[in-house]
């Protein structure tokens, strides 16, 4: 069973979603259309891959776990849209899968083998074509006074070493030009786009589990007591002025990014 396996049926309801403002500013600085073609890697239930799906003729997403992609084909159902589903890692695409204008990746980047990046990227993308390395994540800034207390409780209940490797993913969106070392390919324009939802301590809660580190499948029989322990590390920070804790909300302001990379000597 893959490491998001147990994930996948929580993923695109608690995960913090890309907003539509996200994928109309991206489209436009790129100037996506409808002549071309885009490719999803890591497409979990395919945020990215119908977020993009308006603004590009073809989309394929891939993703080795069955689960997410029975989620993703749902969503794809769902949302009426026609996206060519592929069950594979990034890594084993077939030679013949074509190429890509776009080749965008979200939130899944450092679960690729980094040595396999260069030849992956080089014969996915067309010649003029990017890499979009993309994330939604809430506002570290302190604007959101719970996430300290949140990011604390996860640690806590996480796989230690799941713990280490999902740290190691924030990191390689921080500093996109380390995966990128190794290719022909480097980090070039970054595009954020900050909204504001408001998200209840139960949904912050069951949030915990769309992490690998924290899965149903890692927690066990554990899930419980945390989604109680987070709840209740959370309630300071509910407005005092709500009586029902059901109605009581959190502010988290999302911000979704992406990095584009294009090849070194074609563009910079
Ligand atoms: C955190 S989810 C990201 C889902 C979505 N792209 C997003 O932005 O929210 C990471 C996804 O990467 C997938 N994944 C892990 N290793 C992969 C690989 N080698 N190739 C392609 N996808 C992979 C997992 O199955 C999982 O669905």
């Amino acid at each position: 069973m893959g490491r998001f396996a147990t994930t996948a049926a929580l993923y695109d309801q608690f995960r913090p979603p890309y907003p539509t403002a996200f994928f109309q500013e991206v489209a436009e600085r790129l100037g996506l259309n409808e002549r071309q073609t885009l490719i999803d890697l890591g497409t979990g239930p395919a945020p990215l891959a119908l977020g993009f799906a308006a603004y590009v003729g073809r989309v394929f997403a891939v993703d080795p776990e069955p689960s997410m992609l029975e989620a993703a084909r749902e969503a794809v159902m769902r949302a009426g849209q026609e996206i060519m589903l592929v069950q594979s890692r990034a890594e084993d695409l077939p030679e013949d899968v074509g190429r890509f204008d776009v080749v965008s990746i979200g939130r899944a980047l450092h679960w690729f083998d980094e040595s396999a990046l260069g030849p992956l990227f080089e014969r996915l993308v067309a010649p003029g074509g990017v890499v979009a390395v993309c994330a939604s994540f809430s506002a570290t800034d302190g604007r959101n006074a719970w996430l300290e207390e949140y990011t604390a409780a996860r640690r806590a209940w996480s796989d230690e070493r799941l713990w280490s490797q999902s740290k190691y993913g924030e990191r390689v969106h921080r500093e996109l030009s380390s995966p990128f070392e190794r290719t022909t390919f480097c980090a070039g324009e970054v595009i954020r786009v900050e909204t504001t939802k408001q998200t209840s301590v139960a949904d912050l809660a069951q949030r915990v589990l769309t992490y690998s580190s924290s899965s149903p499948a890692a927690l066990g029989e554990k899930v419980e007591p945390m989604l109680r322990d987070v709840e209740a590390r959370l309630m300071p920070f509910e407005p005092q002025q709500c009586s029902h804790r059901d109605r009581c909300n959190d502010r988290a302001n999302r911000t979704p990014s992406v990095t584009t990379g294009r090849e070194c000597k074609n563009t910079f």
